[in-house]
């Protein structure tokens, strides 16, 4: 299988709804990629389950859960995109929406 090219290498993004649906197939394209994600979903499971897979492949996804209609849940996921913590500092942000409206 031909490897995906790296287009989004050094890019940081947060996905909202990234557990299933749009936000999770958005998360695993914009991982083989190159990106480095925080997935944002009020499902635990689900969410944990994605970013583990993008890790399995080799890929740099955490999963943050959280409310996308909360303002302090959606300001936690993007400053741990700042914070000494993350090893995702040095990207350029990159804002994706699974499409989830709150
Ligand atoms: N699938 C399609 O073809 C399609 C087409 C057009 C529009 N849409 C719209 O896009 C949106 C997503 O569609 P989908 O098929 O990916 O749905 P989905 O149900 O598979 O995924 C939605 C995800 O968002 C999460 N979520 C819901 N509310 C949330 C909140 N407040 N905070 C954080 N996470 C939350 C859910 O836990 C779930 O993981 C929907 O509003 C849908 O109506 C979907």
């Amino acid at each position: 299988m031909t490897q995906p090219d790296q287009r989004l290498a050094g890019r940081t993004g947060l996905i909202t709804g990234a557990a299933s649906g749009i936000g999770a197939a958005g998360a695993d394209l914009f991982a083989a990629h190159g990106a480095a994600l925080v997935l944002l979903d009020t499902d635990r499971a689900g969410g944990q389950r994605v970013a583990d897979a993008i890790t399995a492949r080799g890929g740099r996804a955490v999963f943050h859960a959280g409310d996308a209609a909360s303002p302090d849940d959606v300001a936690r996921a993007a400053l741990f995109l700042s914070c000494a913590e993350s090893s995702f500092t040095t990207g350029t942000p990159l804002l994706v929406d699974g499409g989830v409206t709150a």
